[in-house]
């Protein structure tokens, strides 16, 4: 648009230049005589000329010669001189008389001239008067020097006068606005790209003009911002109001994109003003009620550095956009996947803000990954769910933790980077918590024979408060943590299981995974596993499992059997043949609900193992999830 308006303006003046070339003297003159003229002039005449010059042009009438017959008012003969149906002179008698237009010449208003002779009957009889000889020519009509008193001078500033036509022009430091007659003071509009610079209001230190409206820019590379420094000598004209200066008449506009635009007035200087931003706009106004002295200031600039966007643990970060840690960079991060992911609406774009702070919508503190639960990179294939204990496969159950108590071989499950969850008889030796040092934690181990490096340590061992079983007959609370003494790096074959959800129920019929190294019935020997081993249990109905319990006191005559309480269930199959055994306790039974695995189950108890009629008994860990998510707060 710009340009073709330029274009326009360029064309405009090339042609007015043309015409003025070629019209600079103008030739338009002539002659007009009465006529016969310079015979006498005969009777009862009625003779018009209607001259007419370019416009922007006037029209200048000398009469070199009259010589009409005089009469009152020259109601006879005459002369009369017209424009625009106005009567400039009626004319008639001898040169030197009173009727004549002497030596001075007319100029008509306007770019035509009317003239008419009248000649009347009376002058039938022989007369000598010859009539008159006019010459005529175009002069210039002086735009300049015209003032029309409605609307003021033809321009604010300088009135050039040119042939046939005018233009205005300004004063230095000046330019004509669109309007081709108004003068506007030529500041700002320009763009300050340097690292530092100068800017003052026009005319500084003089005061400035009225009418101003200018417009500085400075924009410097993104990774840069910028400072105002505001010079001590500042004053715009303001208003004062209770709540401080108003910047009414005229004001000094600080704009920085995304941020409310500040105006600045009064007789008190801003000093500096740290903007944060690689962009700042100025906007200078004045107009002609009061009086400003004006402002000056100098602008520098300064690189941000975020430096290094903090690293993220089980996870990295791409840039995404800008130099390096430099103003505006751009970082996301993302977690190793598929052991860790985000919890949901996680900021993981962080942005190199001015202050020199990585952030992402208003927090500077980087996002953390999660460990995913419950969602083994491979699961056991379905055939393989109908038979009895047999090997684990790699992976498919890798939140299975293998633990050696003094010696003694038991299960856990993990269930936090730092945190096993097992049973508490397991951990316990007379009542008493065995020591963290006796304890030793294998993870992700799925054959005995391959045991390498050393196991994890256990930082310390937390036993259910209510947990008492001091003659072995107790299992009521048979729960326990040990955190470990370093965090661990999961990968597909160590992963956490889920804790059950708030509010989640068993459902007899489920069908529960357990896993462990336990006793295998090998012909007439009872052999420890060094495979893992898994089996699919139903859960069974309480009830079931009580009655089950009762027949077997009848039958054995026992009474010495532990009671089963509601912190309990019973997990099994009817014919028997498939159960955890000894050097199972504290083994995870894993339910799976939306494609992943929850530890609802922790192998406690039974009796015997795999009889017909007779299930095994795990913990109930939804009764404890308020106990075990405050143990590992607190610890
Ligand atoms: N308390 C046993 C142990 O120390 C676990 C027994 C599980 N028995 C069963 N029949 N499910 O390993």
């Amino acid at each position: 648009m710009g340009w073709a308006y330029c274009d326009i303006w360029f064309l405009f003046w090339s042609v007015s230049e043309c015409w003025q070339l070629f019209n600079s003297q103008p030739v338009i003159r002539g002659e007009v005589q009465s006529p016969q003229y310079p015979l006498p002039y005969p009777p009862n005449l009625l003779k018009q000329w209607d001259l007419r010059v370019p416009e922007g042009y006037q029209i200048q009438l000398s009469v070199t010669h009259l010589d009409i017959k005089a009469s009152l008012g020259c109601h006879q003969d005459s002369l009369t001189v017209l424009h625009d149906q106005k009567v400039l002179g009626k004319f008639c008698g001898q040169e030197n008389s009173n009727d004549h237009p002497g030596k001075e010449p007319i100029l008509s208003q306007g770019n035509s001239l009317t003239l008419i002779f009248q000649t009347n009957d009376s002058t039938a009889e022989l007369q000598q008067h010859i009539g008159f000889a006019a010459i005529y020519k175009a002069v210039d009509v002086d735009e300049c020097s015209k003032q029309d008193p409605g609307s003021g001078p033809l321009c604010s500033q300088i009135c050039v006068n040119t042939p046939g036509s005018y233009h205005c022009s300004c004063h230095y430091g000046y330019k004509l606005h669109l309007d081709q007659h108004t003068c506007l003071f030529s500041c700002g509009g320009c763009i300050f790209d340097k690292h530092e610079g100068r800017l003052s209001s026009p005319g500084y230190p003089d005061p400035s003009p009225p009418f101003l409206s200018c417009k500085y820019i400075i924009s410097v590379e993104p990774r840069l911002t910028v400072t105002l420094n505001f010079t001590d000598s500042f004053h715009i004209e303001s208003v004062d109001a209770q709540q401080g200066p108003r910047c009414l008449h005229h004001w000094l506009q600080v704009t920085i994109p995304d941020r409310e635009p500040m105006k600045l007035c009064g007789g008190k200087s801003p000093g500096l003003i740290a903007t944060n931003s690689s962009i700042v706009r100025l906007d200078y106004h004045t107009n002609n009620e009061g009086l400003s002295h004006g402002w000056s200031l100098h602008y520098s600039t300064k690189a941000i550095d975020c430096g290094e966007p903090k690293p993220l643990l089980n996870g990295g970060m791409t840039f995404l956009s800008g130099l390096q840690n430099q103003n505006r960079s751009v970082v996301q991060y993302h977690c190793n996947e598929p052991f860790y992911s985000f919890s949901q609406g996680t900021n993981v774009r962080f942005t190199c803000e001015a202050d020199g702070k990585w952030r992402s919508n208003h927090t500077d503190v980087p996002p953390t990954c999660i460990p995913v639960c419950g969602k083994p990179t491979k699961l056991i294939s379905a055939y393989q769910r109908t038979v009895g204990s047999i090997e684990g496969r790699d992976n498919t159950i890798p939140w299975h933790v293998l633990l050696s108590v003094d010696g003694q071989r038991a299960g856990g499950m993990v269930i936090a980077d730092r945190w096993i969850m097992t049973a508490a008889h397991v951990l316990t030796y007379n009542g008493n918590p065995v020591l963290e040092e006796d304890v030793r934690i294998y993870l992700g181990v799925v054959d005995v024979k391959t045991l390498f490096g050393s196991p994890a340590l256990a930082a310390s061992i937390h036993i259910h408060p209510e947990y008492n079983n001091p003659s072995g007959l107790d299992f009521n609370n048979d729960i326990a943590l040990i955190k470990l003494q370093e965090p661990i790096t999961f990968n597909s074959s160590i992963m956490p299981i889920c804790l059950p959800a708030e509010g989640t129920t068993y459902t007899a019929g489920k069908i529960g995974l357990v896993s462990g190294f336990s006793l295998t019935e090998a012909g007439k020997r009872r052999i420890l596993a060094n495979k893992m081993k898994y089996v699919h249990l139903l859960v069974v109905e309480q009830e079931t499992c009580s009655s089950s319990l009762d027949k077997l006191k009848k039958r054995r005559d026992n009474d010495n059997l532990p009671s089963l309480t509601n912190n309990m269930f019973c997990a099994g199959v009817p014919d028997g043949g498939k159960d955890s055994c000894h050097g199972d306790s504290g083994s995870p039974l894993a339910l799976r609900d939306d494609g992943r695995f929850w530890a609802a189950g922790i192998v406690s108890w039974g009796v015997d193992c795999g009889q017909p009629g007779t299930y095994g008994i795990y913990t109930r860990v939804t009764t404890y999830l308020d106990w075990i998510k405050k143990t590992m707060k607190e610890n």
